[in-house]
């Protein structure tokens, strides 16, 4: 049996926009994440991906529902209070435009190094500068980055020095949030094989949530389709792109663009709002490791 590092039941959110209009962003989720796996998570826009990656990171905290991550209970203040640095320090996000939120008053070796500054860690290879440039070297780039600004970076370095700065915390658990969508496409590779190699050679589970149906394909060990809050199917990526179960997962893989134009152009197109979504199914594991969010008419 695969270890669980991240354990999701219920989980719920809710966002109150006034007295009477709120919105259930995301609704009674449930999941694991394996320890040395790559989940991808996918859906349309406003699906409840990144309420889901904020919620597993503490950003927000969920309104139902219970968040283990290794066995610590991380929606309860006491038993977060107890582990706080190894939350901290073990579990890292991304998100699109962590590369804009770097302090441009800070050159890339202050940046990198900050996290391991702020939590008193003893840098593995000798002194903070040198750490620095592991990880930058790691991401691809190389120590003459070290004394430059962000703004002297184009947008791709300053992505990657985002990256660099998550990976310095040796973390065990990366949440990715459409880390790649704002960089060229052959940049977008490179990260990728990045994340490729952390997980291979490191064991780094991560999280990767994106719109890149074909860089999940290739990156992720399982991937979970949201709709409307929902988780609506969970598996094996094999699987989920071979035998798609539920409709949206089917109308979703439909939209990949196919390369061939006479195929592309033959193929039946599904609109998105004409599904039927029982939103009050049950997640059922239809064959061993695939789930369904099933029709529950009752
Ligand atoms: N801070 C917020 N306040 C109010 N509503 C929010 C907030 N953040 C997200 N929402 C709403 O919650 C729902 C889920 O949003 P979320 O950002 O999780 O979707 P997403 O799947 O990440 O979408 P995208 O692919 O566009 O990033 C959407 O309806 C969104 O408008
Ligand atoms: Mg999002």
């Amino acid at each position: 049996m695969p270890e669980t590092l991240l354990d999701v039941e219920h989980l719920s959110h809710v966002f109150r926009l006034s007295k009477h209009a709120h919105i259930r962003a995301v609704d009674d989720v449930s999941f694991q994440l394996h320890r040395g796996e790559i989940l991808g998570l996918v859906g349309e826009s406003g699906s409840g991906k990144s309420t889901v990656a904020r919620c597993l990171m503490n950003i927000y905290q969920p309104t139902a529902g219970v968040i283990r991550y290794q066995g610590v209970n991380i929606l309860d203040r006491r038993e977060f209070a107890r582990n706080r640095k190894m939350l901290e320090t073990r579990r890292q996000i991304i998100f699109q435009d962590s590369a804009s939120s770097l302090n441009q008053r800070m050159k890339v070796a202050d940046i990198i190094a900050e996290p391991m500054h702020i939590h008193h860690i003893k840098p593995p290879r000798g002194s903070l500068r040198e750490e620095a440039a592991y990880q930058l070297k790691y991401v691809g780039m190389d120590a003459s980055y070290l004394d430059q600004y962000p703004s002297e970076l184009s947008g791709g370095q300053r992505q990657r020095v985002a990256i660099a700065r998550a990976l310095s915390m040796e973390p065990e658990l990366l949440v990715a949030d459409e880390p790649i969508a704002s960089l060229d496409v052959s940049i977008q590779a490179q990260i990728v094989n990045l994340f490729k190699h952390c997980n291979q050679e490191h064991g780094f589970s991560i999280l990767f949530i994106a719109h890149d149906l074909a860089m999940v394909e290739f990156l992720c060990h399982r991937v979970g389709v949201m709709y409307r809050g929902r988780m609506v199917e969970l598996a094996p990526t094999a699987e989920l792109f071979g035998d798609p179960r539920h409709a949206y997962t089917k109308a979703l893989l439909s939209a990949i663009p196919y390369p061939d134009p006479v195929i592309q152009k033959n193929r039946p197109r599904v609109d998105f709002e004409e599904l039927e979504f029982d939103r009050e199914g049950a997640f059922t594991e239809v064959t061993p490791g695939h789930f369904v969010l099933q029709e529950d008419r009752r």
